[in-house]
């Protein structure tokens, strides 16, 4: 398609002069003799460059320059005056315009100013276009993560929100799990519904039935009015159920027959509703485990564990806290301008800790850090309990492989490692000791705690 330039000017000698100087550079050109013309022909046509005088009756070019702004972003502006002045150059830049022409101007200027400002306006896409491909890629709703694990969970989640099955999430505190659950209702038909989420566990016990079933006047103390239970507030949505396995055994009974049944009745009341809602579940205790132990009935844990998703735990996808960390400091509006916002020993430090808390963790550490160094994380403003954490391997940690299973040789590396550490540990830092320990020679320990980084220089004992 060729590109499209529209001209505005109240003067026609002006309209005509641009028109067959840009029609003979091959742009199509359309004009207009006032801004609300101009407007119209941009509703009406996509148009890649305005070139707009400002002094003119009606609308001046400053408010039509405002206007294209909020109306067609992608359309970039030009604007000629007979009377530059300072100020208007500035306001004009202020709005958004790609450059200012003063009359008169050579026909060469105005070539060549036509042409930046196309290019810088293809520019600008292309770089909206990457930016909004580099999100797709990066995460799911506000999940982030470019690790595999994270993307086949991306994958999942992605193709579970498209149905309306019940979906258990499943993962360690702060892994996310909430995030998830948001994630799938705004990637669901569902999206325009309400999305109502319930921690099973906050709320007291005597509570509980009115909160999720609602409850009819005077069914209880302290019932004064009528009140809608959440199952009815998410109609036609989602209901998120938190912790649920956090909820008391009635409970569980009560909650699966309006599974099953699809409708509740009020405590107190005696009419019952039809409930069109999806229902996901979250819990970070092992449901099946509480099964076993009789603590969660086991005809309400099939029912709601028709997909079973399961978070990752950060320190099985160590690749992804780089991108977090920028992720999450932006969040707390902290990072300052220029490049990397941690040294490259804060990050090797975190990126040997085993974060108990997951990213929730990981958020903490990068807000305080920020606040304690101002604008760069370092080694020096990490808590002492992570720069500690090199030390604080599990070495009782069971040999476990996941269902996907596991790369052998990184993980025999990681035991490496966690071995050289202990015996340093044990030896209080004397490498010789700690080779004995280890029945190694002192050059061959020497050359693994290099290869592990484990090394500091300053120091040879
Ligand atoms: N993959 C991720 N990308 C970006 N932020 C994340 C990610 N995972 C977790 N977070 C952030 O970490 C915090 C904890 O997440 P969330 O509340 O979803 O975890 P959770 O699994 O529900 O934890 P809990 O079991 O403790 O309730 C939130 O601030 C969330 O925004
Ligand atoms: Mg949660």
């Amino acid at each position: 398609m060729k590109t499209r330039i529209l001209v505005v000017d109240d003067e026609l000698s002006m309209r005509e002069f641009i028109s067959i100087l840009l029609e003979r550079e091959g742009y199509e050109v359309l004009t207009a003799a006032d801004a609300t013309t101009a407007l119209e022909r941009l509703a009406a046509s996509a148009i890649d460059l305005v070139i707009s005088d400002v002094q003119m009756p009606g609308l001046n070019g400053l408010e039509l320059l405002a206007r294209i702004r909020e109306s067609s972003p992608e359309t970039a502006v030009l604007l000629i005056t007979a009377y530059s002045t300072a100020e208007q150059a500035v306001e004009a830049m202020k709005l958004g315009a790609y450059d200012y022409l003063a009359k008169p101007f050579k026909v060469e200027e105005i070539k060549v100013l036509v042409h930046n400002a196309l290019e810088k306006r293809d520019l600008k896409r292309e770089n909206v276009m990457l930016r909004e491909k580099a999100k797709v890629c990066a995460g799911f709703g506000n999940l982030i993560g470019t690790s595999p694990r994270m993307r086949e969970l991306f994958a999942l989640l992605s193709k579970v929100a498209d149905s309306a099955s019940t979906v258990l999430i499943l993962g360690e505190s702060g892994t996310g799990k909430e995030l998830a659950a948001r994630a799938v209702h705004d990637n669901s038909p569902r999206k325009t519904k309400p999305f109502v989420a319930v921690n099973c566990g906050a709320i007291p016990e005597t509570l509980i039935e009115s909160e999720l079933f609602g409850h009819a006047k005077g069914a209880f103390t302290g019932a004064v009015g009528e009140r809608a239970g959440l199952f009815e507030q998410a109609q036609g949505g989602t209901l998120f159920l938190d912790e649920i396995g956090e909820l008391p055994l009635a409970m569980q009974t009560r909650l699966l027959r309006v599974l099953q049944e699809r409708e509740v009745r009020r405590v107190g009341g005696s009419a019952t509703k039809k409930v069109d809602v999806r229902v996901l579940a979250a819990s970070n205790r092992d449901l099946a485990e509480q099964v076993k132990e009789g603590s969660f009935r086991e005809d309400l844990y099939y029912r709601i564990n028709v997909v079973q998703v399961t978070m990752p735990p950060l320190r099985e996808r160590i690749e992804d806290i780089p991108l977090l960390i920028e992720h999450l400091a932006t969040k707390h509006g902290l990072v300052a301008a220029g490049s990397g916002i941690i040294t490259s020993e804060a990050l090797k430090c975190l990126m040997n800790y085993l974060f108990p808390g997951n990213v929730r963790e990981l958020g903490n550490i990068v807000e305080r850090s920020l606040v304690l160094s101002r604008d760069k994380i370092t080694l020096e403003s990490l808590p002492a309990h992570v720069k500690g954490s090199a030390k604080r391997f599990d070495l009782h940690s069971p040999v476990a492989i996941p269902d996907e299973g596991i790369a052998l040789e990184p993980a025999l590396e990681q035991l490496e490692k966690q071995y050289l550490l202990k015996a340093l540990e044990k030896s209080s830092g004397v490498k010789k000791k700690a080779a004995e320990l280890l029945g190694m020679s002192f050059r061959s320990f020497r050359y693994k705690l290099a290869k592990y980084e484990l090394a500091n220089e300053s120091d040879e004992s």
